[in-house]
């Protein structure tokens, strides 16, 4: 067994977080005085919402009272500080452009990269960015996305994601697999949510079509022991979120795929997903994760190896977060 004292001791990596989902209900109170907005719910019911589609749609709504690149900054500030209170060395933060309706791509990713910047200065984790498609855009905006980030080249940027519910969008790799080509070729690393909204079909989707070089979530792959022999024989990493499964999907840990897929040999990373709406945190998702699957200290280290493995940052940066 490992203790609660170690895993917050251990410096730990984190692959998926949504920069969106990192702000908590006093910031959303603040951003709303600021640009003059009426709160949609009381502020201790702010994060009520009936399922994915009606949570992204609050996203929207959040990310639009966000009107200048300083106060991106300072979220993404914010966010190195949280990361940094979980020993986090090193993040990789998803941020979908579509959430941020008052900023353009340049402000945004701009603002963003300022505030890790500062952060790092500071000494908090060093933060990278993954922009990210929405499932329900069309081909030409992802491959605008793309095309802007392989000719850029933003600071900070490491990687293409995509996110949004599939079970709303329906089968779209096909329509994706364009702008993921682009992004590959500029050098980018590519992860994809699947296997969360979708099933096995995503999974499969994401790895044949989008050519993806890790998962988000994934974890449905479990549903088709073929595709797991297959995970485990590419050594395809999944950045698994239990805490946010287990508020949508399942009833506990002890039912959610990850054991099954660890028992099998899968590559699972631990991280938050939404830290602020799922009241979770990255030791605590370690936590679980360990005493669930009866981890000691060295197989909860490894968890940690696994995601610089499967990070997008250069050879240089992993050697030191080893
Ligand atoms: N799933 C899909 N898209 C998202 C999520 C999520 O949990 N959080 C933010 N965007
Ligand atoms: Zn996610």
């Amino acid at each position: 067994a490992v203790s609660d004292e170690m895993i917050a001791l251990l410096p730990k990596v984190e692959l998926h977080v949504h920069l969106e989902g990192t702000l908590e209900p006093t910031r959303i109170a603040q951003l709303a005085d600021l640009a003059g907005k009426e709160l949609p719910r009381p502020l201790d019911r702010i994060f009520e919402t009936t399922d994915l589609s009606d949570f992204l749609a609050f996203l929207d709504w959040t990310g639009r009272l966000v009107t200048s690149p300083d106060l991106a900054g300072e979220l993404a500030y914010d966010f190195a500080a949280r990361a940094a209170r979980d020993n986090t060395m090193y993040a990789e933060v998803i941020i979908n452009p579509t959430h941020w309706g008052a900023l353009s791509l340049d402000d945004l990713l701009a603002g963003v990269a300022a505030g890790f910047d500062r952060a790092q200065a500071d000494g908090l984790a060093d933060c990278r960015i993954l922009p990210s498609i929405l499932r329900q855009q069309s081909e030409a905006e992802a491959v605008d996305l793309a095309n802007h980030l392989a000719e850029h080249q933003p600071h900070r940027v490491v990687g293409l994601s995509i996110d949004g519910d599939e079970a709303v969008a329906g089968r779209t790799a096909p329509r994706f697999a364009a702008a993921y080509r682009i992004a590959k070729d500029a050098g980018l690393g590519l992860t994809a949510h699947a296997g969360e909204s979708s099933g096995a079909d995503g999974v499969r989707d994401a790895l044949d079509l989008l050519g993806v070089d890790r998962l988000d979530h994934g974890i449905r792959a479990v549903e088709d022991p073929e595709l797991v022999a297959r995970l485990v024989d590419e050594g395809q990493p999944l950045n698994v979120c239990v805490t946010s499964n287990c508020r949508r999907m399942y009833p506990d840990v002890h039912h959610h795929p990850i054991l099954e897929l660890l028992a099998a040999g899968v590559n699972c990373t631990i991280n938050t997903d939404d830290p602020a709406p799922m009241q979770c945190d990255l030791n605590g998702e370690f936590a679980l994760v360990a005493d669930a699957a009866g981890w000691d200290l060295t197989d909860t280290a490894a968890a940690t190896a696994t995601a610089i493995d499967a990070a997008f940052c250069d050879h240089a940066t992993k050697a030191d977060l080893r």
